[in-house]
């Protein structure tokens, strides 16, 4: 349904009618309905048009529906009929959000100028919400990060999308492991075949089996059709191996056997298919000390590992910290429609003293909180939070916070050394010998 439709409701027929001929002759798509409740089956927040409805009707009246719709999508255009001269009930249509109103016995000039207007204004809206979520799905693959580790990160992995060897990806939870898989495979030559994921750690081991593989039909007793596996399914593309280290030894085998032939069979089939895939693994453990101990398949491990990417914890990239923080904030404000509170040094402070074991999918949910509640942590995490701070020493910290803080303000003045050392109160011999001593370049502040 791609025409915008113009939906009218009216409980009588001659009306609906009427309205519905004089809307058809000027060309606009039409659905008419009896009732208000039969067109609230109809309608929803995507709907292409606009509403038309008579404000007097048995069960649930004009009102009412508008009030409905409005749960639905405030943005969607509601013109209410009236009787000719009911200057109260018009009032009080548009005091209760309708769009316009229609007086009865329609003109027709009046009906197609009010309806052109709600369908270009629907038209609008539409367009900016699929622009926002272009934007929103566009950015979120995007690594965002300015520090050295990060950069050099993204180097690498436009390096490697193009190398076409398997790659395992290490790092701590929440580090982002999945994201830079993905950007392995949207810049790989692959990018036209699927991306798989498949979690290895989420499934028992034979229905993982039955995951990867896939079957026959008749291959066990509840297989009653075939099923093509994720192996198969990735052909041409790649399959990312989340959690890895917890394959199972047994499957261990057989994962090892697809990446060295290149073929599958299914369960309860001996033909083997030829499929042609990129295997990207991730892990949160040490795979290598694991696979010494006997735990994970050395041989498994060494095909996996061809290439290897690490992801840093986010507490090593402190200068991430912070445009992390604004990203996601700014991004959860749009998508709650809320003014995001203020960054104030105390927030950025409290933000860089944390240590963050929850890395950057535990700062999207302190943005979030931040931005919903104007709070950065709720009691019962406070514990926590402050036990991070008191296992380092003081010095240390102290170190830390200094170096966050001359970032934070070389960052607000855009590399300006003069606005800089104004804005922290120190001299300027002062502001570069502490540059000198944190490695800092003022020049990477210089940007945007
Ligand atoms: N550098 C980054 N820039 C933007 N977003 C990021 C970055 N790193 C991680 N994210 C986001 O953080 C969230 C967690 O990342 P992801 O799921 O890739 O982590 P992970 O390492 O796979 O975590 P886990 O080990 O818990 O599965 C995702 O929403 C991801 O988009
Ligand atoms: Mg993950």
């Amino acid at each position: 349904m791609n025409l915008p439709t113009i939906c009218v409701v009216d409980d009588h027929q001659d009306i609906r009618n009427a309205l519905v001929e004089m809307l058809q002759l000027a060309d606009y798509k039409t659905v008419a309905f009896a009732s208000a409740k039969d067109a609230l089956a109809t309608l929803d927040k995507t709907w292409q048009g606009i509403i038309i409805s008579d404000i007097r009707m048995p069960k649930m009246d004009g009102f009412e529906l508008l009030a409905a719709l409005q749960k639905l999508d405030l943005d969607l255009p509601v013109i209410l009929i009236t009787g000719h001269g009911d200057v109260q009930m018009a009032l009080s249509a548009i005091r209760n959000g309708a769009y316009d109103f229609i007086e009865k016995p329609f003109r027709r000039e009046h009906l197609l100028e009010v309806v052109k207007r709600g369908l270009d204004k629907r038209q609008l809206v539409l367009e900016n919400r699929q622009l926002k979520n272009a934007i929103a799905t566009q950015h979120k693959e995007t690594i965002i990060g300015q520090s050295s580790i990060i950069t050099a990160l993204k180097e690498k992995i436009t390096r490697l999308a193009k190398a076409d060897v398997n790659t395992l990806i290490c790092g701590e939870t929440g580090t982002g492991k999945e994201l830079a898989a993905r950007r392995l495979h949207e810049q790989s030559d692959r990018n036209k075949g699927p991306f798989v994921a498949i979690n290895c750690a989420a499934l028992p081991e034979s229905m993982m089996e039955v995951e990867l593989f896939g079957h026959e039909a008749g291959a066990f007793t509840d297989a009653k059709k075939a099923r093509i596996g994720k192996f198969e399914y990735a052909h041409q593309g790649t399959i990312f191996l989340d959690e890895v280290e917890s394959i199972p030894l047994s499957l261990a085998v057989k994962i090892l056997r697809v990446l060295q032939e290149r073929q599958i069979e299914r369960l309860g089939s001996n033909q083997s298919i030829d499929i042609d895939i990129r295997v990207i693994a991730a892990t949160k453990s040490d795979l290598k000390q694991l696979s010494e101990d006997g735990v994970f398949r050395e041989d498994l491990y060494y095909r996996l590992n061809v290439v290897e990417l690490h992801l840093p914890p986010l507490r090593q990239r402190d200068q991430d910290i912070t445009l992390l923080f604004r990203y996601f904030v700014d991004q959860a404000s749009s998508r709650f429609n809320i003014t995001a509170p203020n960054l104030s040094l105390y927030v950025i402070d409290t933000l860089m003293q944390h240590d963050w074991p929850g890395n950057v999918r535990e700062l999207i949910n302190v943005a979030e909180r931040f931005v919903l509640t104007d709070t950065l942590i709720d009691q019962r995490k406070l514990a926590n939070w402050q036990s991070d701070v008191r296992h380092s020493s003081l010095p240390s910290r102290l170190e830390r916070y200094e170096k966050r803080l001359i970032e934070e303000a070389l960052s607000q003045a855009q590399g300006s050394i003069k606005r800089t050392y104004e804005g922290l109160g120190i001299a300027r011999k002062t502001l570069y010998d502490k540059l000198a001593k944190h490695g800092l370049d003022r020049h990477r502040f210089m940007d945007d």
